[in-house]
């Protein structure tokens, strides 16, 4: 091999590699984006049961459309896996049920580090291997935790009544949550409002 096929084949090696470890790099992150998101989903569930036993069916109700959201975020990020070749079946289940006043507070902090941290280096990690199904995946649930702060400060909002019933919607393909009854499409996606769950 003279020098010029030496420098490309080492050049093709280093591509290679550089490659397979982005690769690697997404494949652990959506297996930790699927079993935060499956979590996310049962503790929203047991939130949702909590307050209705406390007699506050509007914070149930907003609890149930975040669970509803936070499974089509592990299902999106299922599906990118499968893509890969892994299918996850199992996740391990670890969330403290309080009274509601501490269960919106510990929410808010989960989704605020999703937004802030966890999705935003998710996503790097995905355009960066040019995986568009998981970037697609991972932009998605970071479009969704950010419309999902936004609701929990509502519910902590000084005179909040947890007694009342929001409206809310979901997008059922991106996990977009929204209080605008006037929605037509959902505005990360653009699906459109017939397809949005309505809790
Ligand atoms: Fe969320
Ligand atoms: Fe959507």
């Amino acid at each position: 091999m003279n020098q010029t096929y030496g420098m490309i084949f080492l050049g093709l090696t280093l591509a290679a590699l550089a490659t397979a470890a982005g690769s690697e790099a997404t494949r652990r992150d959506l297996e930790a984006a699927y079993n935060s998101e499956t979590n996310a989903k049962l503790r929203y569930e047991a939130f949702a049961a909590k307050a209705e036993e406390e007699g506050y069916p509007g914070a149930a109700g907003a609890f149930k459309a975040l669970a509803y959201s936070e499974r089509v975020h592990a299902t999106n990020h299922s599906n990118a896996l499968a893509a890969l070749g892994v299918r996850m079946t199992e996740t391990d289940t670890k969330y403290l049920v309080k009274n509601t006043k501490d269960n919106l507070t510990a929410a808010l902090k989960m989704e605020k580090r999703e937004s802030v941290k966890v999705y935003p280096a998710y996503l790097i990690h995905a355009m960066a291997d040019g995986n568009e199904q998981a970037s697609t995946s991972f932009k998605g649930a970071l479009a969704s935790e950010r419309t999902h702060v936004k609701l929990l400060e509502k519910l902590q909002e000084a005179g909040a009544d947890w007694k009342k019933k929001l409206m809310i919607l979901v997008c059922k393909t991106c996990g977009y949550t929204s209080e605008d009854e006037d929605l037509k499409t959902c505005p990360f996606c653009s699906h459109p409002r017939e397809q949005f769950a309505r809790f």
